[in-house]
């Protein structure tokens, strides 16, 4: 997470000069996340509680919100033809919120959002290699072949790679369950284009040790709790 110092954040939102934050910060006036603050060189970030004399001066919690996604629905916070996976949030700080790995616009399930950018950093990043695991539905009958060829990897000339192996399970003639740890574009679908098999419906059930709650209704959200932050990306 963006870290800054404090006395510089006071300077800036005080209109004080470093003098007058030094001489505030020995008298003890300020306090940082319920403790006093004494050193000017003290590291802070945006989710740092600061109260100057008992008066808040910046208070800014962290939210972390699942949503089923529907389909028709867009990945974005704004867009001119779609309703957004935003529009679809109550939380009264949405406009703060950022996606934590898109879903296509015809791709249902499991989407994260979050105000905290080292968090989805973590999911996404892939050395992280966090699992996504995906229901899929083709049009034409699988075979044990793609099991070998996801689990190999694809070369994908345009961005010059190989996806990471992909573990792909069939679950009937026409359904697989695919779990990646990367977030290609349009991955799922262009893997299984390599056998000439369109993907006819797609959705994801989990993130990491995070699954789409069953209680949540398509297009509703809710808060995930402080468990479920901390343990979506242990292995
Ligand atoms: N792969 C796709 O092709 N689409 C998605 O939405 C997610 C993974």
């Amino acid at each position: 997470m963006q870290k800054s110092r404090l006395d510089k954040f006071l300077i800036s939102h005080l209109s004080l000069s470093k003098r007058e934050v030094r001489l505030m910060l020995a008298q003890k006036r300020v306090h940082v996340d319920g403790q006093f603050a004494l050193d000017i060189a003290a590291q802070i970030n945006k989710f740092s509680l600061i109260e100057i004399d008992g008066n808040t001066l910046q208070k800014n919690d962290s939210i972390y919100i699942m949503l089923n996604k529907p389909i028709g629905v867009i990945s974005a916070t704004k867009d001119k033809s779609h309703k957004t996976v935003i529009d679809l949030i109550s939380h009264p700080q949405k406009a703060m919120l950022h996606i934590v790995g898109r879903l296509d616009l015809n791709t249902s399930g499991l989407i994260l959002l979050t105000n905290d950018s080292q968090w989805s950093e973590k999911l996404t990043q892939p050395k992280s290699k966090v699992a996504k695991v995906y229901h899929v539905t083709v049009q034409n009958k699988l075979t044990t072949d793609y099991i070998y060829a996801f689990e190999q990897g694809m070369y994908f000339d345009y961005e010059d790679i190989t996806t990471k192996p992909a573990k792909l399970i069939i679950l009937s003639d026409y359904t697989a369950q695919v779990s990646l740890t990367e977030g290609r574009y349009h991955q799922i679908k262009r893997m299984f284009g390599r056998f000439q098999n369109p993907v006819t419906k797609l959705h994801r059930s989990k993130v990491g040790n995070l699954s789409l709650d069953p209680i949540l209704t398509v297009g509703d959200s809710r808060s995930l709790s402080s468990e479920e932050v901390a343990n979506i990306a242990l292995s």
